[in-house]
């Protein structure tokens, strides 16, 4: 990843507006920006939610994270849309190894990639098997996800996020200190989303620059007091410098006030 001195930051990205529908995109997408050495994110095309399998009028942005592991291979958090001209980008960084789900919730492009890298593994978190069967989603998943990290182990911790039905494996890069999340945290702008989304993104406070817990998530937290708890003590362990997300802004900085406000102090 020779390009890492051209870190990417949030102040780069661009409002573009798409069609009449006032949502805007992390502009460009499908491109590979660098975050810091051996880690950058990818921003995607909208995505829509789909409801009984009828999609809504609600287009909302999705980002993929993407590690570079020192024997080169690399890891794919959240896999976008797959684009070939991103792939061969990514060929040009590494080998596309790992597709990693990291919670049921975020598995619909991995089926691509791996139609595309055959000799990556695709990484299911749990019930995203079963997610993605009931949903006809063709994908095809080698291993799951545990509590300790496997090969990555040296770069990459890892700790599953309790959350109930919304429960999330979340990441964290150690070289660059980045806690690498799905949809534990979300911190929509509210400038780049349409209404009625932006009137339920403000009643719901998972908006920038006040980014919470996914609401859904929160009740189950507080039935599975010992869990989260666990799980926050090791957030804060890591000390993370920055915090990427798949949806909304990313945190670039003060990253422990952001735990602090987010999470708490760390319990005793
Ligand atoms: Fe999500």
């Amino acid at each position: 990843m020779r390009r890492t001195e051209q870190a990417y930051t949030n102040s780069q990205h661009q409002n573009i507006m798409v069609g009449n529908m006032g949502a805007s995109l992390y502009e460009p997408i499908n491109v590979y920006k660098p975050v810091a050495p051996n880690i950058g994110i990818v921003d995607g095309p909208f995505e829509h939610l789909t409801i009984g399998g009828a999609k809504l009028p609600l287009p909302f942005t999705t980002r993929m994270t993407v590690v570079r592991l020192s024997n080169g291979d690399l890891f794919l958090h959240s896999p976008i849309k797959f684009d070939g001209r991103l792939a061969n980008e990514l060929l040009g960084l590494g080998v596309v190894r790992h597709l990693v789900s990291p919670n049921q919730f975020h598995y619909a492009h991995i089926g691509e990639w791996a139609n595309a890298f055959p000799n990556a593994v695709s990484w299911a978190s749990p019930r995203v098997r079963e997610r993605a069967r009931a949903r006809h989603v063709d994908v095809d998943f080698t291993r799951d996800l545990a509590a300790s990290p496997p090969e990555w182990r040296r770069e990459i911790d890892q700790t599953l996020f309790p959350g109930g039905y919304f429960k999330e494996f979340i990441f964290f890069h150690k070289a660059s200190r980045t806690l690498i999340l799905a949809d534990t945290i979300i911190n929509i702008e509210l400038d780049k989303v349409t209404e009625p989304w932006r009137t339920a993104t403000k009643f719901s406070g998972m908006y920038h620059p006040y980014g919470q817990i996914f609401f859904g998530m929160r009740l189950p937290l507080l039935l599975q007091r010992q869990k989260a708890e666990a799980a926050i003590r090791k957030i804060h362990s890591w000390q993370p410098q920055r915090i990427l997300l798949s949806h909304g802004r990313c945190f670039d900085a003060d990253a422990n006030k952001v735990i602090r406000r987010i999470f708490g102090e760390p319990p005793r």
